[in-house]
């Protein structure tokens, strides 16, 4: 290289790095060395920097930018005043941190909801050649709770002319008020092109109900689904309708998504869904079993992204259980998000599934995929020592039912899972995991009834994350999310045969995955 290009590219890259320190200032203030790296912190996963995280919000796309908005307590790692704290990502891989959205106000702390483009302007907040976003939200009044009312949660909206940087509150706020319902939350808003008009689907302690609206800002309620229907161990919170299609076929259907704490099948928080119809005005379904989305007991609250490219509908929930979500051993900050998954719908049988599986951008983190096939005869194991197992992807495609994976490391901590293809049952078994008795509930034996696996070859993948497992059982039709707490790093990863002549794991692949902070 010539004396003059050499001058150039030192130019350039004083140029960039100028405008790199001008754009961030607050990162020179950040030790990078230490950014992210407390125990148990995950590397993949979203969480936030400091302090307490709950319910995914105000989930929406729009200029490029996927935004994270979340339940946030700015003030310390246990459940406080609710405000919606901010992160936005082009990738839905890596995440840009901004600072918080929504304060609470006098009518109340900012408990969940959505956010929508108002692409032709309904709101009147902007204008066609700059359509808001619209943040729909509860205001949680925590005087009128104290005070044993019940009319205390009522429905408010925001909107943002810069993409969601800043915010302003409505004038007119609440926008729905409150008659009576003690707990009546968590909005979600959609479209609905057939009527022209915003569709939002709300819970009311027991039910849902939908209301729809011309502007955003003045709603009338159509109809109420579910005090008969589905799973009612606990409240009905944080609802989702949305249309898809069925896979291989022109079929739609809609699909209705229900948080619920507690009554979750392995206890406390969890979320079922509700394949069938929806009119314009009501929401009818006629499934009869109850169907769960994650049978683990991690996967909360979790909603998917209004206005996300080619239709696709992307899922986060957030990877924690009001059981035991204030204990947790975390210091800095408290829970993490589940990965971005796409939800897909199949029918098997006369029956609806609904997948939910990683979306594919992860892939641009799973680094050096080697690929091998394992074979494990009866009554004995094999044991694969991998230094990064603790942050990690393992995959391959087996057609065996009775067998079992084992994380473990030199503390003795175990987390276990295991297939057991007589009983049609996947368990996740997490007693010995480590640090497990900071509550009393945490150390359990997770179930999953597995009865309809296919015959032949499927695939079995995990995401493990510091203090995660993500477990997908045929590219997301039976799920379990967990969180857990080893003593120290987990670095082997048993396979073993549970009684069949031999057991294949093909294409069998684990991967270190790259951190994204
Ligand atoms: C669900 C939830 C919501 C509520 C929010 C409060 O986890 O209970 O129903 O809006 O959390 O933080």
């Amino acid at each position: 290289m010539n004396l003059k290009s050499q001058l150039l590219l030192f130019i350039l890259a004083s140029a960039a790095l100028f405008s790199c320190k001008e754009k961030e200032p607050q990162i020179a203030t950040i030790n990078k060395s230490n950014y992210y790296t407390e125990p148990y912190r995950p590397q993949f996963h979203f969480t936030p920097e400091e302090k307490w995280m709950n319910d995914p919000n105000g989930m929406v796309y729009h200029k490029g930018v996927y935004h994270l908005f979340y339940q946030y307590y700015p003030e310390d790692i246990v459940w406080g005043p609710m405000h919606w704290g901010h992160a936005t990502s082009k990738d839905l891989v890596t995440w840009k941190h901004k600072p918080i959205a929504l304060f609470p106000d006098e009518h109340g702390l900012i408990f969940s909801g959505s956010a929508v483009v108002d692409f032709e302007n309904t709101s009147g907040f902007g204008s066609k050649e700059n359509p808001p976003l619209v943040a729909i939200f509860t205001y949680h009044l925590m005087a009128g709770e104290k005070a044993g009312r019940k009319d205390f949660q009522t429905q408010g909206i925001a909107y943002s002319l810069d993409n969601g940087d800043t915010w302003v509150k409505y004038e007119g706020n609440p926008v729905i008020g409150n008659d009576g319902i003690k707990d009546f939350r968590d909005p979600k808003v959609m479209w609905y092109e057939p009527t022209k008009k915003w569709v939002m689907s709300i819970v009311a302690g027991d039910h849902l109900q939908l209301w729809n609206s011309p502007d955003l800002k003045s709603w009338a309620k159509l109809s109420e689904f579910g005090k008969d229907k589905g799973a009612h161990g606990g409240v009905w919170e944080c609802p989702d309708l949305f249309q898809l299609k069925v896979e291989g076929s022109d079929e739609e259907k809609w699909v209705l998504l229900i948080s619920m704490n507690p009554g979750a099948p392995n206890g406390g928080s969890g979320t079922q869904y509700f394949v069938g119809e929806f009119d314009g005005e009501k929401f009818t379904t006629d499934q009869t079993d109850i169907k769960w989305l994650d049978y683990g007991t991690d996967n909360y609250a979790g909603v998917t992204y209004s206005n996300a490219p080619n239709d696709e509908l992307i899922f986060i929930g957030w990877m924690s259980n009001w059981t035991y979500a204030r204990d947790t051993p975390t210091e800095k900050w408290r829970s993490a998000m589940t990965v971005p998954r796409n939800l897909s719908l199949k029918k098997i049988g006369n029956d609806y599934s609904l997948f939910n599986y990683p979306i594919e951008n992860l892939e641009s983190i799973i680094e050096n995929k080697n690929t091998k096939d394992i074979t494990v005869v009866s009554e004995s194991n094999e044991l694969i020592s991998f230094e990064e197992l603790n942050q990690s992807e393992v995959k391959f495609q087996t057609s065996a039912k009775n067998f079992q994976l084992k994380l473990s490391n030199s503390s003795k901590d175990e987390l276990v899972l295991t297939m057991f293809g007589e009983e049609q049952q996947f368990v996740l078994d997490r007693t010995n995991s480590g640090k497990v008795d900071f509550q009393e509930d945490f150390a359990s034996v997770q179930m999953m009834p597995v009865n309809k696996l296919p015959e032949g070859k499927y695939e079995v993948r995990l995401l493990i994350d510091h203090s995660s497992v993500e477990v997908f059982i045929n590219k997301g039709q039976y799920v379990m999310t967990a969180q857990l707490f080893p003593n120290e790093a987990f670095s082997d990863l048993t396979i073993e045969n549970m009684g069949e002549s031999v057991i294949e794991l093909k294409d069998f692949e684990i991967s270190a995955v790259k951190r994204i902070w």
